[in-house]
C-alpha cells in the first residue's frame, strides 16, 4: 500500500470550557511501516469517550495530561493488515487504543484479540469493552447491588448507565434513571427496563424530583455526572447508602474552581454513607467473567445495548463535542472502515 495516505486527527489546542471542533486538526501522512516485531493495523471503529476530556485541558487526571500534537488515542477495533509480529497474522481483528486515525503501528502491547463469538466487532469497544465492563464491575463487584434495593443511575441512557441499569435490574433492584430529554427517558423505560426515569433537563429542582421518584430514598447511586445531580442524590440517600463515582461529565468542561462540589458533607456522617471512586482498568481480573456473563445475558435477551455510530473518521471531533450536549444516544463510535476479509 505504498501510495495510501494515513489520515490522523491530532489534539491541537488546549480546551477551555466546551470542546470545539477547532481543538483538533486533521492531517494526512504517509503510511507508517511496521518494523520487526510490529504490525500495521487498519482502524475499523474508534470510540468517542467523554472521559477523554479530562486530559485535554493541560492538567493531569487519572491519566496524564495529553500533550498537544498527539493523535487522539481512544479505543479502537482494527484489522491486522501487515504483521511482522510472531503472535498475530494478517486479517485478525484486535481491540486496543489506536484512536482517531486510519492506520497505526502496534507492537502488540495493550492489544486484545476480538472474540467474534461474543457479538459484532464494534461491541469489543462497547458492551464488551470499557463501558460494559465498567457497568458490570461497578454494579456487581463494587456496589454489590442486592434484591429490593433502589438503585439510581445518572446518564442512564448512555453506554455505561444503560448497561448498569439492566444489570442492577437482573440482580433484583428497583432502578431509577436520570437522562436528558423525553426520548431518552421513554426508550430507557421501554427497552432497558428502568422502573422510572427523570428528565433532568425539564426539572427545576432535582432533589424534589428524586424524592418523588424514590419516596423511600436511594440505597445505591451510580454517578456518571457529578455536579448538582450528585448533590440531589446525596440529599435523597438512605442510611448506609453507597455512592460509586464513575464519571463526572457535568464537571469535565469546568475549571476546578468553577465546579459545584459536594455541598452537604455532613450528610455522610448522619446517614453513614459510603462513597468511592473507581477506574475500571484497576479491575482487569473481572474482565473475562464480565464478558462471558454479559454475552450469555445478551443471547438470553436479558441484556441489550445501543450504539451511536457516526460515519467517517473526519467526523470524530464533531461527535466528541456532541457528547457534551447529549447528542449521542448509546455508545459513541465512529465507523472508519470495513474489514477487508
Ligand atoms: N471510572 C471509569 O473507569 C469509567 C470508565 C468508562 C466511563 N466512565 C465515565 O462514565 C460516564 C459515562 O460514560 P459513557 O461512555 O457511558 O458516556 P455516555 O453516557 O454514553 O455519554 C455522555 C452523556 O453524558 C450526558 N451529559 C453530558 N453533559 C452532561 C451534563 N452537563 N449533565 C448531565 N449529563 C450530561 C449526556 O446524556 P444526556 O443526554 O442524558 O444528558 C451524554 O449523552 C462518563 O462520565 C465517563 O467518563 C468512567
Amino acid at each position: 500500500m505504498p501510495d495510501k495516505k494515513n489520515r490522523r486527527i491530532l489534539f491541537s489546542r488546549l480546551m477551555v470550557g466546551e470542546p470545539k471542533e477547532e481543538d483538533f486538526e486533521l492531517i494526512e501522512e504517509s503510511m507508517p511501516e511496521p518494523g520487526d516485531g510490529e504490525m500495521l493495523l487498519r482502524n475499523l471503529y474508534v470510540s468517542i469517550d467523554p472521559g477523554s476530556r479530562g486530559r485535554l485541558s493541560g492538567r493531569d487526571s487519572y491519566v496524564p495530561a495529553k500533550p498537544l500534537g498527539e493523535v487522539m488515542d481512544t479505543q479502537s477495533v482494527s484489522e491486522v493488515v501487515v504483521s511482522k509480529h510472531p503472535d498475530y497474522r494478517f486479517g485478525e481483528i484486535v481491540a486496543g487504543y489506536h484512536g482517531w486515525q486510519d492506520y497505526a503501528i502496534s507492537d502488540g502491547k495493550r492489544l486484545e484479540r476480538v472474540d467474534p463469538g461474543l457479538g459484532p466487532i464494534s461491541t469489543a469497544v462497547g458492551v464488551f469493552g470499557l463501558p460494559g465492563l465498567t457497568a458490570y464491575i461497578g454494579i456487581r463487584k463494587l456496589l454489590k447491588v442486592g434484591t429490593g434495593e433502589t438503585v439510581l443511575i445518572s446518564s442512564a441512557a448512555g453506554a455505561v448507565g444503560s448497561i448498569a441499569g439492566q444489570i442492577a435490574k437482573i440482580d433484583g433492584a428497583h432502578i431509577v434513571g436520570i437522562a436528558g430529554g423525553q426520548e431518552k427517558c421513554a426508550f430507557s423505560k421501554k427497552v432497558y427496563g428502568f422502573d422510572q426515569m427523570i428528565d433532568y433537563k425539564s426539572e427545576s429542582n432535582m432533589s424534589e424530583a428524586l424524592t418523588r421518584a424514590c419516596p423511600k430514598g436511594v440505597d445505591v447511586y451510580f454517578d456518571n455526572v457529578g455536579g448538582e445531580i450528585l448533590n440531589a442524590a446525596v440529599a435523597n440517600m438512605r442510611r448506609f447508602g453507597r455512592i460509586l463515582i464513575c464519571g463526572q461529565v457535568a464537571d469535565y468542561n469546568l475549571e476546578p474552581e468553577q465546579r459545584t462540589g459536594l455541598r452537604d458533607v455532613s450528610a455522610f456522617i448522619g446517614k453513614r454513607l459510603d462513597m468511592r471512586g473507581f477506574v475500571v482498568l484497576d479491575h482487569s481480573e473481572f474482565f473475562d467473567e464480565a464478558r462471558k456473563v454479559m454475552a450469555d445475558w445478551i443471547k438470553g435477551k436479558q441484556l441489550t445495548y445501543r450504539e451511536h455510530i457516526v460515519e467517517g473518521l473526519e467526523n470524530a471531533p464533531r461527535a466528541f463535542c456532541g457528547l457534551f450536549r447529549g447528542e449521542n444516544f448509546g455508545r459513541g463510535l465512529v465507523h472508519v472502515a470495513d474489514p477487508s476479509t
